[in-house]
C-alpha cells in the first residue's frame, strides 16, 4: 500500500540549542530527497501553528545551515495551544484558552499529514492534544538540558557541555592567580547534566546539580580545606537548579503567563555570597547564560542532529505513529511519544558518572 504521507510541517519549539538547524536539512533534504514529500515550516513553534505563519521549505531554504546556531524557523518557549495566554482579566489575572481547534484548522488548511515536532519535553506535552486529535506527531528531542525522557541524549547538550568546559578551563588561572573560589552556574533547570559533565570535564572541584541537595557548611569545610593543604583555591560548577538542603532553589523570576512559569537564576551569586561570608575566601560569580545555548553546533551534535532527523523521516515513511526518536545504550531508536511527553529526566542516583566524581574526590555539598 503507497505510503499516505504527502506534505509534512516541521516546527522547532522550546529555547533554542545548538544543532536545531542541522536537524531541520536533515529532515526537509531526507523528506524532500529521498521520498519527494512536501515540507511546510512552522515559524516560532506552536505559536506559528496557531497564527498559521506556514510556509513551504525547499532543499535551497536549509542549505548552508548545518553549522549555524539558532533556528532559521524561530522558536518561541511561551506557547501552547492548549493553555494560550489570551491577556490579562480586570484584576489583572492572566486568562488562557484552548486553541487546539485553529491549529488543526491550519493543519487542515495545509494539507499536513503529519507533524515534526523538534523540541523538549514541555513541547512534547505540547503536541499532546494534536496527538489526540489524530495527527501524526514524531518528535526529536532538542535542548542542552538533556533532560528529556526517553532518550540518553538531546542535540545541543554536547555543545553546551563543550562551551561549559571551556569556560570553567578558564576560570582555573584567574582563580589560582587571586586564590579565590570561582562559582560557575550553569543552565539545565531541573536537571544537573550540564553541570555534571562539564565539572568533570575540567576537573572542577565541587559539582552542585538540582539532583543532589547541597548543605553550604560542607561547601565551606572543602574550600577551607582546599585553603588550608595549599591548594589556593576552588572551582565550583553549579547547575542553576542547584537547591539547598532545605529544598530551596533560587528563582530569578515567575511569569504565570508561561507555560513555566518559574524561571531559575542567581544560584552562583548566592552561593559564592555564602561561601564568602563564612570563610573570607574570596569568592566571585561567572553566570554563563545563553552562551552556552548559542553559537555553531560541534561536530558530535552535527552528527547527532543529522541522524535523529533522518531516522524521524524514515520511522514516519514506515508508518509509524506518533514516535520521538532516541538515542538509547548508543543505539539510534524511537519511544512512543506520549510515554515521554512532559517528563523530565534528572540525574539517577545510580548514574555511574557521580561515583566517578566522587572517586576524584569532587565534592557535591552533601
Ligand atoms: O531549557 C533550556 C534553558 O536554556 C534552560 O537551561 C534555562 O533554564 C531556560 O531554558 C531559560 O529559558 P529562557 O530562554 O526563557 O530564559
Amino acid at each position: 500500500m503507497p505510503n499516505p504521507i504527502k506534505r509534512i510541517g516541521v516546527l522547532t519549539a522550546g529555547g533554542d540549542c545548538p544543532g536545531i538547524n542541522a536537524v531541520i536539512r536533515a529532515v526537509t533534504k531526507t523528506a524532500i530527497y529521498k521520498y519527494d514529500l512536501r515540507v511546510f515550516g512552522i515559524e516560532d513553534g506552536f505559536q506559528g501553528l496557531i497564527e498559521n505563519r506556514i510556509a513551504p521549505l525547499s532543499s535551497l531554504h536549509v542549505s548552508g545551515i548545518l553549522t549555524r546556531g539558532g533556528t532559521i524557523l524561530g522558536t518561541n518557549n511561551r506557547s501552547n495551544p492548549a493553555h494560550c495566554f489570551v491577556g490579562n482579566d480586570e484584576d489583572g489575572k492572566p486568562k488562557f484558552a484552548d486553541v487546539t481547534p485553529r491549529c488543526l484548522d491550519n493543519i487542515n488548511a495545509h494539507k499536513l499529514d503529519a507533524l515534526i515536532v523538534i523540541g523538549g519535553d514541555g513541547s512534547m506535552g505540547c503536541a499532546m492534544p494534536f496527538v489526540e486529535a489524530g495527527v501524526n506527531c514524531i518528535g526529536i528531542p532538542k535542548t542542552i538540558d538533556n533532560d528529556v525522557a526517553g532518550t540518553d541524549l538531546t542535540f545541543g547538550f554536547l555543545t553546551a557541555v563543550a562551551t561549559a568546559t571551556d569556560a570553567l578551563d578558564r576560570l582555573h588561572s584567574t582563580a589560582m592567580s587571586h586564590h579565590r573560589v570561582m562559582v560557575c552556574e550553569l543552565m539545565g533547570r531541573n536537571a544537573g547534566w550540564i553541570a555534571l559533565h562539564s565539572g568533570i570535564a575540567s576537573g572542577s572541584d565541587a559539582i552542585l546539580i538540582p539532583e543532589i541537595p547541597y548543605d553550604i557548611d560542607r561547601i565551606c569545610t572543602f574550600v577551607k580545606n582546599r585553603m588550608a593543604h595549599n591548594r589556593g583555591f576552588s572551582i565550583i560548577a553549579c547547575a542553576e537548579g542547584a537547591r539547598s538542603t532545605d529544598g530551596k532553589q533560587i528563582v530569578a523570576h515567575v511569569d504565570p503567563t508561561r507555560p513555566e512559569p518559574i524561571r531559575l537564576g542567581g544560584v552562583g551569586q548566592h552561593i559564592a555570597t555564602q561561601i564568602q561570608q563564612r570563610t573570607n575566601i574570596e569568592a566571585r560569580t561567572t553566570v554563563l547564560g545563553y552562551i552556552q545555548r548559542s553559537g555553531t553546533p560541534i561536530a558530535n551534535d552535527r552528527v547527532l542532529a543529522t541522524a535523529f532527523g533522518y531516522h524521524a523521516i524514515e520511522q514516519l515513511m514506515a508508518g509509524k505513529q506518533n514516535r520521538m526518536v532516541s538515542m538509547t545504550n548508543g543505539t539510534l531508536c524511537d519511544v512512543d511519544i506520549k510515554s515521554v511527553a512532559g517528563k523530565q529526566r534528572l540525574i539517577p542516583m545510580d548514574e555511574p558518572l557521580l561515583a566517578t566524581a566522587r572517586a576524584v574526590k569532587t565534592c557535591f555539598g552533601d
